[in-house]
């Protein structure tokens, strides 16, 4: 009988430290729902899965760089639809200090939505969203995105890249920044973007501002998923410019005084009532700073249900000395 072998980018070591292999079969078990294997022909390690694996299911997945049938001996390519409404450049151009990695936004995202009862077009909301590498991913997967973060400017770096990229690829749309006030006092500026890409419409929308706000923010809204990579509590001050490997952490635009822990027992229950029924939510966050029991633990107070089946258990992973990072996925039932 054949079977698929998907051979992952070697870049997805570089994010992963060694653990891409294991990381990479979650991910895929998630959206596949099949048992995925680790395997290596003729010295070179693929991922194994049946072959009436999904097709736009391996298109999605952030490692992915080939998929062969197995034939006996043989691996024969199989094409993969391409699914994703931009080029991959739209989330990889922009380089900053404390950007997510791109292939690990991508991954939180599959799993998130993998974890989600809810039918398209989805709206997926980042309360903690920086320049907006969730808020891309979302767009180019097909999904409506919001943002909130506590550093305006970086929604107004978000704009301008937003504006030259989609003028540059010819695709219509529109970006705007407005002003947004409450009760007499400005908060800033709340940045609107549309674009239209193969007949379909998307939307963001991201304002400045503490993610504990969030529902203040965007009032009766809600979201089909939320997507986040919580502050790591650790400054990378020496980190080099342009680096993406880790997640980073808030480089002091936002409000320290509190712990990334603090941030999160605070702001979850407000997320928990963003989220429709069925949705999802799915926090990276560092396990040095919060044990994911006591996440677990603060997702259950607020009245969602952790998933805690295998695959969504063996995404944990080394960043670096100070960082071990972790994604928990909670259903809002
Ligand atoms: C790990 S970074 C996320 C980076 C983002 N995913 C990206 O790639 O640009 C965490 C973000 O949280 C923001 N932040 C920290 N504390 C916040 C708070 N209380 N309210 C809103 N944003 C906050 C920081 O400004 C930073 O952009």
């Amino acid at each position: 009988m054949s079977s698929l072998l998907v051979l992952l980018n070697p870049s997805a070591n570089r994010v992963y430290a060694g653990q891409v292999a294991a990381i990479s079969a979650a991910e895929l078990a998630a959206l596949t729902g099949t048992d995925v294997r680790q395997v290596t022909v003729a010295g070179v390690p693929y991922l194994e899965l049946d072959a009436s694996a999904d097709a736009p299911a391996l298109a999605r997945c952030s490692g992915r760089l080939a998929v062969f049938r197995r034939e006996g001996e043989l691996l024969r390519p199989v094409a993969v639809p391409d699914t994703d409404l931009f080029d991959d450049d739209l989330v990889t151009i922009p380089k900053y200090p404390g950007k997510t990695n791109e292939q690990f936004t991508r991954l939180m995202m599959n799993l998130t939505l993998a974890a989600a009862e809810r039918q398209g077009p989805l709206t997926v909301l980042d309360p903690l969203c920086g320049r907006g590498t969730t808020l891309l991913t979302a767009w180019t997967l097909g999904h409506n995105a919001a943002g909130v973060d506590a550093d305006g400017k970086a929604l107004h770096t978000l704009a301008d890249y937003l504006r030259s990229y989609l003028r540059r690829k010819r695709i219509s749309h529109r970006v705007s920044m407005d002003p947004v006030r409450r009760e007499g006092r400005s908060l800033g500026r709340k940045l609107d973007a549309s674009a239209t890409v193969n007949g379909t419409e998307l939307s963001l929308t991201a304002y400045p501002g503490d993610a504990r706000t969030s529902a203040d923010l965007f009032g009766r809204k809600t979201f089909d998923a939320i997507v986040t990579d919580a502050p790591y509590g650790v400054v990378h001050g020496s980190r080099r410019a342009g680096g993406t490997q880790s997640g980073g952490a808030a480089q002091g635009q936002a409000p320290r005084a509190r712990s990334a822990a603090a941030l999160l027992a605070d702001a979850l229950p407000i997320w928990a009532r963003q989220l429709r029924s069925g949705g999802a939510i799915g926090i990276a966050w560092n396990t040095y700073s919060l044990p994911r029991s006591e996440l677990a633990e603060l997702a259950r107070n607020a009245g969602l249900t952790p998933v805690q089946s295998e695959p969504y258990l063996a995404v944990a992973h080394r960043v670096d000395s100070a960082i071990h990072r972790d994604l928990l996925v909670a259903r809002k039932p």
